[in-house]
């Protein structure tokens, strides 16, 4: 230790104080990673205690000379093995994208239907850019910024607090009157200059670079050692609200406002417009400002002001029925088309799958994109060795718009789709009216099983560690396993396994322990495991939640192959579902294979049940209601949507199974049925008070 360390604070000047500050930060900065990455502290308890304390010291004197990452921008320990959890209090949705005037009217009409306005009467919209980074959750309790996490799943994402800390931006402090309690959304993102920095300078460090800024905001966040996002330079636009204990605004402007004079950032071009009209014009004009900008921004939020009407419209499947990303047109690149590989998916479709002259595409390098069917190739006249306009719209997967035909090459030949499953010789077929060509190999194709092998024992199903792709291959080569139900005879084979090369004992009593310890699953994990389309980790958890236990879910789910049923109704309904999801998950529960795999797994695993929504606690869930007659302050549409977000049940008949029928004006024969049957009638005031509106 070096004599300043014993200075008296009270002496130091400014300039001892940078330069003390700066020396301590990277001390105590060497102290954590000796103490929480290698496991090895340098230094004893009581040094390091010291060091903070005359750090605190220092800067309780020089405020201006804080560091941006200053050990007391960090709190506790960088997490071990990564992130903790938090669970948001209310859900982080996304939003539904457009990308042109009519789809954009299109959404307006829909909000105006669902609320039952006149089809020509103004909105007022907030109209916000959209910015290209991570969307944070920020909960503040009495003012006081106490935890963030990043989206996650949208109900439970990554605890990043100490890194949210470091965020110059983000006011640890509301300034004035704050609420008990509120979760404040934004966005986290990195500028273009900033980001262009850090990858110069990771380069020349021999560190990793970011193929873009949003890549590198989320790489930055998401760092264990707190320290590391300080010197990233992150910045923060806020520009949403969660959960809150009490009303903030009438309108989303205001809240705006409110973030503003709270301290946080909003982002300086965000418009109010009085009239939906004037948002064709503002897209042009943001069109052209986008280049300017020293951020990326890939559209415009458009949100219907009025906080009352947004709270009417609620939330259809995944996003708000209030709020819409108008999007940029996609960004393009001409580049060379090398070949074209088919690949094989744990469903049997069998994908073309471009290989191109890498090329960047704002900002991104582009080596592959989907060319989705053979129709499409054969649609576009697509050859290997054309040259080929390629378009990436956000996040979605590059794609070929089609072949630049005066540059064809000579030698340009036509891709002849096989016939075959590339990989276990199946034939190959298209059913009439589809698009796809399947392997018909089913479980016995290689490709297939081993995907869903592989899906079934990844990470975030039944995390069986050892089990990896390798792994998975070799022993379904040699018959080990066929099914996901096999996996757990595979510890009988133990000793079998131990001989195979490369393994040994240790290896597979590891390996028998790691399957061991997952004969109880979380019912979340179990249902992602089971590979069905479109049943990604999110949605797992949204069914969980709203089944319960395993018993509930198959029973219901076996009911919803009928698509007249209520179990199918009850299903689309569940927010975050909807109907496409529905379809594919009774598409699955209607394979009788698939069921005869369930029965097997049963037999060898506990599916532990999951703590169902609160929102189920309502007066109405479980509920079937009908509505009869003319509703006076809602549409029969929102009145439906109301019923079904608290848990309700809505049909068109009255029957003995109906517990409510909810009259409007000029209620007709559904009153006399529901009278001669004893069903309970109430009037649209009793059903808005029980609806809590
Ligand atoms: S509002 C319920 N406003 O876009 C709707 N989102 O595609 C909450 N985003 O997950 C989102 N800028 O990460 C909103 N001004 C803005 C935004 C914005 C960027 C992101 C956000 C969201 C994603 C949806």
């Amino acid at each position: 230790m070096t004599k300043r360390t014993s200075a008296p604070v009270e002496g130091l000047n400014k300039e001892e104080a940078r330069a003390e500050l700066a020396r301590l930060a990277g001390a105590i900065a060497e102290a954590d990673r000796a103490y929480y990455e290698a496991d090895a502290p340098k230094i004893t308890d009581a040094e390091y205690d010291r060091l903070r304390a005359r750090n605190a010291a220092i800067e309780a004197r020089f405020p201006a000379l804080v560091r941006a990452d200053s050990p007391s921008r960090r709190v506790g320990a960088a997490p071990a093995g990564g992130f903790g959890k938090l669970r948001h209090r209310e859900p982080m949705l996304s939003l539904d994208n457009v990308f042109s005037s009519e789809d954009f009217a299109e959404f307006l009409s829909r909000a105006r239907r669902f609320l039952g306005r006149d089809p020509v009467a103004p909105l007022a919209l907030v109209a916000e850019p959209k910015i290209d980074g991570l969307s944070i959750s920020l909960t503040f309790e009495h003012g006081r910024f106490t935890a963030g996490a990043t989206r996650g799943d949208g109900i439970e994402g990554e605890d990043v607090t100490a890194n949210l800390k470091t965020l110059p931006a983000l006011p640890q402090r509301l300034a004035g009157h704050a609420p008990a309690l509120i979760e404040i959304r934004g966005e986290v993102f990195m500028s273009k200059e900033d980001f262009l920095a850090l990858n110069e300078a990771q380069e020349k460090a021999g560190g990793k670079t970011f193929a873009n800024p949003r890549n590198a905001a989320a790489g930055s966040l998401r760092q264990l050692d707190p320290a590391i996002t300080a010197s990233r330079r992150l910045s923060l636009f806020a520009y949403a609200m969660g959960a809150c204990t009490e009303k903030i605004a009438d309108a989303h402007w205001d809240y705006l406002e409110r973030l503003r004079a709270w301290g946080f950032s909003v982002n300086p071009l965000s418009r109010r417009l009085a009239h939906d009209a004037e948002a064709a014009s503002l897209q042009e004009e943001m069109t052209e400002t986008r280049a300017g900008l020293d951020y990326d921004i890939d559209g415009v939020v458009y949100k219907i002001d009025d906080l009352a009407l947004q709270h009417r419209l609620g939330f259809v499947g995944r996003a708000p029925r209030w709020a819409v990303a108008w999007k940029f047109p996609a960004e393009q690149a001409v580049t060379q088309l090398e070949d074209i590989l088919i690949q094989v998916g744990r469903t049997g479709a069998l994908t073309p799958v471009a290989q191109l002259k890498p090329v960047n595409v704002g900002g991104v390098l582009v080596s592959r994109a989907t060319l989705h069917n053979e129709d499409e190739i054969a649609r576009k006249d697509i050859r290997i060795g054309d040259w080929v306009q390629i378009q990436r719209a956000g996040d979605v997967i590059p794609q070929i718009l089609g072949p630049v035909l005066a540059r064809r090459p000579k030698g340009a030949r036509k891709f002849a789709f096989p016939e075959a499953c590339p990989v276990c010789g199946s034939h190959a077929v298209r059913e009439t009216g589809e698009a796809v060509r399947r392997c018909t190999g089913g479980l016995t194709c290689p490709a297939q099983a081993v995907e869903r092998l592989r899906h079934f024992a990844s990470r975030p199903a039944f995390d069986i560690e050892g089990l990896g792709e390798k792994t998975i291959a070799e022993f379904y080569a040699d018959g080990l396993i066929r099914g996901p139900a096999d996996i757990f005879s595979l510890p009988a084979h133990e000793a079998a396994i131990a001989k195979r090369e490369g393994w040994g004992e240790t290896s597979a009593r590891n390996l028998s322990r790691a399957i061991a310890a997952r004969r109880n699953i979380p019912l979340a994990r179990f249902i992602l495991a089971l590979g069905i389309r479109r049943i990604g980790e999110a949605n797992a958890h949204l069914l969980a939640r709203h089944y319960g236990s395993y018993r509930h879910f198959r029973h219901a789910m076996q009911e919803a192959v009928d698509p007249a049923s209520e179990h199918r109704r009850t299903l689309e309904s569940i927010l975050g579902i909807g109907p496409a999801i529905a379809e594919e998950l009774s598409a699955f529960f209607a394979e009788p294979r698939n069921l005869t795999t369930l029965d097997a797994l049963e037999r060898e695993i506990t599916i532990e049940d999951e703590a169902v929504d609160r929102g189920t606690a309502s007066p109405l869930s479980g509920k079937t209601i009908v509505f009869t007659g003319t509703l006076a302050t809602m549409t029969r549409a929102e009145a439906k949507a109301r019923a079904e977000a608290l848990g309700a049940k809505v049909t068109d008949s009255v029957s003995r199974t109906t517990d409510l029928l909810v009259t409007g004006a000029e209620a007709g024969s559904k009153a006399s049925k529901a009278a001669e049957l004893g069903v309970a009638t109430i009037d649209e005031q009793e059903w808005r008070r029980l609806a809590g509106l």
